[in-house]
């Protein structure tokens, strides 16, 4: 009689194969052999399983095969799946056969010992089989998921925005600049905005999430120059209703997280309990206060200029909870934010700041709404009117006030997450100094 192969089944569903024969399709991360037993660390992207391989219960072939296993060996294992209450994943597997489908002639580059952050980003595209990019990873995933699921359950229409774009975005300094038939040049879309504010006088609630680019000479842990930014752009939206959307959205993603990625957490070393205070209200706090109080703590700051990254960290480590910044000077900021009728030396605005001190991960503000107003705004600050004209009209044709925001996708997974430097938190990241992987 024909015996019949195992079924391939993943190590995240293992539990359901108790004392059951099956196969595991992965790779090998480390193998100790001791006498006649041979202990492999596999894992199959979807978890981590040690097998068993005993002398004499093993086939033979394959035991003698195993000893000469390479790291990072692809390889199918057969064997039984046993309850092990000392093993990490609550199983181990008892190793009856293995094939190897491809044995690395070398050792793997990525070594058990302390490694660079430069070597490991030039190995990017092997580093990311680690249990670190590999929990990052998944939290970006997560939180890419419940995103979408927040704004696809309020009624939010996704309205994907150009990437080439042809007029700039809110300030020229940071735009990269592409070839474009014989048109002369495009440019790579910096933010989506101003074409969701068309979308949103069509349908209301919509929003965007995508690649953006900043051409940005910044070399900190807070900058790519590619990242993924989600834009929401609402009709009859004031800014007080702006900042309570956002708000809400953040709660909802934090909660997803602590109840969806408990072992990524876990695996990161994250402080739960700090994520845990993420709850409502979050605090607002005025522009004109924040650099009151600065001063006060020896910043060199003067009303009238953006914050700082360490004016950021300081204002967000005196919460336990992400803070609002609101009303920020006009001159600090983009051409189309509204002026605030209380104050015109102000706009309606808002940042948020995560809490532990990570700084900025969401900037907002209700829109211009009158057409003079911001053609004033487009002149002051020498854009080109005519590469406006359309945005313009909008103001034109039933201008009604709204407002939107924009959150990077990175910077909040690197706050999620508990980690220092945003470059970790993308699958490949671009910087100033780095295109490769
Ligand atoms: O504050 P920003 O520049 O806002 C806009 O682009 C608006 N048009 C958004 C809107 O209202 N629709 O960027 C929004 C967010 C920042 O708060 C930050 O989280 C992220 O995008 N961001 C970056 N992330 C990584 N690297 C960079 N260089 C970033 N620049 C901005
Ligand atoms: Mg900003």
């Amino acid at each position: 009689m024909k015996q019949s192969i195992p079924p391939i089944v993943t190590i995240a569903e293992i539990a359901n194969h108790q004392d059951q024969e099956i196969r595991i399709a992965g790779w090998l991360f480390n193998l100790r052999s001791k006498g006649k037993i041979h202990f492999l660390q596999l894992r199959d992207g979807t978890g981590r399983i040690q097998g068993v391989a005993v002398e004499g219960e093993c086939d033979p072939s394959s035991f003698q095969t195993i000893g000469d296993l390479k790291m990072e060996a692809s390889v199918l294992v057969t064997g039984r799946v046993r309850k092990d209450e000392r093993a990490p994943s609550g199983y181990e597997l008892t190793v009856s056969g293995l094939t190897v489908v491809q044995n690395p002639e070398e050792d793997y580059p990525i070594a058990k010992k302390e490694h660079g952050i430069d070597f490991l980003l030039e190995n990017r595209h092997l580093w990311l089989r680690s249990s670190l990019p590999g929990a990052l990873l998944r939290i970006r995933h997560q939180a890419i998921t419940s995103l979408r699921n927040f704004f696809n359950s309020r009624g939010f229409i996704l309205i994907d925005t150009p990437i080439l774009t042809g007029a700039i975005g809110e300030s020229a300094g940071t735009l990269f600049e592409v070839p474009y038939f014989d048109m002369g040049n495009a440019y790579l879309a910096q933010t989506g905005q101003l074409y969701l504010e068309a979308a949103c006088m069509a349908f209301g609630k919509v929003f965007n999430f995508g690649p953006t680019f900043r051409a940005e000479k910044s070399k900190t842990r807070r900058h790519l120059t590619e990242f993924w930014m989600l834009e929401a752009e609402v009709a009859y939206l004031d800014n007080p209703g702006n900042l309570q959307l956002q708000e809400d959205m953040i709660c909802a993603l934090v909660e997803d997280i602590l109840s969806r990625c408990q072992e990524e957490l876990k695996t990161l070393g994250r402080d739960v309990g700090k994520l845990k205070k993420v709850t409502p209200p979050f605090p607002r706090l005025d522009y004109g206060e924040a650099i009151h109080w600065l001063q006060q703590q020896g910043h060199d700051i003067e009303w009238g200029s953006d914050l700082g990254a360490e004016d950021e960290t300081a204002v967000s480590n005196r919460y336990e909870k992400p803070v609002f910044v609101v009303n920020y000077p006009k001159k600090a900021k983009a051409f189309y934010m509204k002026e605030n009728p209380d104050n015109p030396e102000t706009v309606l605005c808002a940042d948020l700041l995560a809490s532990e001190g990570y700084g900025e991960i969401i900037g907002g503000s209700q829109r211009e709404d009158d057409h003079d107003k911001l053609l004033a705004r487009i002149h002051e600050e020498k854009l080109p009117e005519e590469a406006y004209t359309w945005y313009l009209q909008l103001r034109r044709f039933g201008s009604v006030p709204h407002s939107g925001f924009g959150i990077g996708l990175e910077r909040t997974v690197t706050w999620l997450s508990g980690t220092h430097h945003i470059r970790e938190a993308i699958p490949f990241p671009r910087t100033l100094s780095r295109l490769y992987p």
